[in-house]
């Protein structure tokens, strides 16, 4: 959290300029809109000129504390002002469908331009429109669960691999998680075949995140340069797998969708989406099966309950001789469940950021123009009305479906996660050999979360993993 707020602080000076600077443009526009503009704003407050109520933001320490106070005194949706920019919170599900499903059209991914720099322009994030919905169908064909199904042993492999490079060692969960996601985006974005390129691939990928949340100075030897000329490189690793490919057959990885036919890519963009879904893929993911070890590790009653649905699993695999398959995740209901709440308790992505396009009217409100908007989706996840005692980790919850617009782990709309399906694939087959092979012990200690910017527990959850039959 300490790194995460520096970060932000440093980085304050720069956004709210930029915000105050078009801010003050979108003011002379919007005062000949008409129309909507006799509305009212939504209730709240919006702080301090400029620097609005940044600071309230971040002093308490968990900005989910700041959300909750602010829903709690104006109800679902309200105004505020952060970061210079004049913001409209949502936090009814009503209210969040309207924005990333109703009225998509009228709300657009909203990034700041350093971020669209080192990830590339043309990655789908940052998308609409024709261009955003070709490459949705690439994407999503790529990891549909007819594609991913045949990659389950590969997949088995890594978890193993991982889970046997930890053993009697105390680890940094988090960190050994993002290795295990790391390796799983690059086999279903490259396949498996194009490891002479991987290493190098990886080495200048870990430069460029380390440089994602740094001060976007471009000069020799700040962590934004290096991260920028590490882009450059991987733009090269990725046309160099490009041309290999070209003499071979389509794969069914996220690649040879990209380049297959009629509907492919340009290389640039082929580069600019390839390392936006290890970016999307990586941190989310590591995050989300952090939390799961720590909620089995807390709550033995249903760590048994998964164990025994897995091993029952196990069993069966061992006296078939057969491997772990597609169809096997398809009856891990009870890690299903517990993957579900464990997403839902931790809402890894506490929101998202949209921007209103034109003045829009919602629920006899104005949401003006240029304002950010943002879909909060922890409060949802959070809200007694429709999870009963929400902080706790109940996934027998999830026996009965959520209410529609309640749980949006993954988001919502033409812009939700089109690698779900894969990210459930990866953290049940983790699951399975987790709680089959190993035992671990959490410091009780260490309770707490950071953001960074995702919900963690803190620290990264030190832990010490041990092969079951080694200690019995
Ligand atoms: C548990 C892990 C994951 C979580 C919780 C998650 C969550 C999300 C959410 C909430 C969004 C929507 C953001 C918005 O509307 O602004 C999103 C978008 C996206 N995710 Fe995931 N994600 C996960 C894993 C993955 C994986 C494994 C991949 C790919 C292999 C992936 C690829 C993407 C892409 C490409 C988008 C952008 C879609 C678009 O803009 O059209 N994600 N993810």
């Amino acid at each position: 959290m300490g790194a995460f707020i520096l970060f932000l602080c440093l980085l304050a000076p720069f956004v709210i300029l930029a915000c105050a600077l078009s801010a003050k443009k979108r003011r002379s526009s919007s005062s000949s809109s008409g129309g909507k503009g006799s509305l009212p704003l939504p209730p709240g407050t919006m702080g301090w000129p400029y620097v609005g109520e940044t600071t309230q933001l971040y002093s308490s320490k968990n900005p989910n504390v700041f959300f909750a106070r602010k829903r709690n005194k104006y109800g679902p949706i309200f105004k505020t002002h952060i970061l210079g920019c004049p913001c409209v919170m949502v936090s009814s599900p009503e209210a969040a469908k309207f924005v990333l499903v109703t009225q998509a059209h009228l709300f657009k991914p909203t990034f700041p331009a350093s971020k669209e720099r080192m990830l590339g322009r043309q990655a789908i994030f940052f998308q609409q429109g024709d261009y955003h919905a070709h490459l949705r169908r690439l994407v999503s064909r790529a990891f549909s669960p007819d594609s991913i199904r045949g990659s389950v042993p590969a997949i088995e492999a890594i978890a193993l691999r991982s889970l046997r490079s930890w053993d009697g060692l105390q680890v940094n969960t988090f960190q050994e998680m993002k290795t295990y996601a790391l390796n799983v985006a690059l086999l279903s974005i490259f396949g498996d075949e194009e490891m002479q390129y991987i290493e190098e691939l990886k080495q200048c990928y870990l430069r460029l995140e380390k440089g994602y949340n740094s001060m976007p100075v471009n000069l020799p030897g700040t962590l934004f340069h290096k991260a920028m000329k590490a882009r450059k490189r991987l733009g090269a690793i990725v046309a160099h797998i490009m041309s290999a490919r070209r003499e071979q057959e389509r794969g069914n990885d996220l690649l040879g969708s990209f380049m297959d036919g009629k509907e492919a890519l340009t290389d640039e963009q082929i580069a600019d989406n390839a390392i936006g879904v290890i970016f999307a893929a990586r941190d989310t993911t590591a995050s989300v099966i952090t939390w799961m070890v720590k909620f089995l590790g807390d709550n033995p009653a249903v760590l048994k309950a998964v164990t025994e649905e897995q091993a029952a699993i196990a069993r069966e695999k061992e006296l078939s001789g057969e491997p772990l398959s597609w169809a096997d995740t398809r009856r891990m209901r009870m890690t299903g469940r517990v993957i579900q709440e464990t997403m839902r308790v931790a809402s890894i992505l506490s929101f998202t950021f949209r921007e209103a396009v034109e003045d829009v009217e919602y629920q006899g409100y104005l949401i003006p123009k240029g304002w950010k908007v943002l879909p909060l989706f922890r409060n949802i996840h959070h809200n007694p009305d429709h999870f009963p005692s929400p902080e706790k980790f109940d996934p027998s919850r999830f026996e009965v479906a959520p209410k529609p617009n309640t749980f949006m782990p993954f988001g919502n709309g033409n812009h939700s996660c089109p690698g779900n399906e894969l990210a459930k694939l990866e953290m049940l087959v983790f699951c399975h050999h987790l709680t089959t092979k190993y035992r671990w012990s959490t410091s009780k200690s260490e309770s707490g979360v950071q953001f960074g910017p995702f919900a963690l527990p803190i620290n990264g959850l030190p832990m010490t993993f041990t092969r079951k039959d080694d200690s019995a």
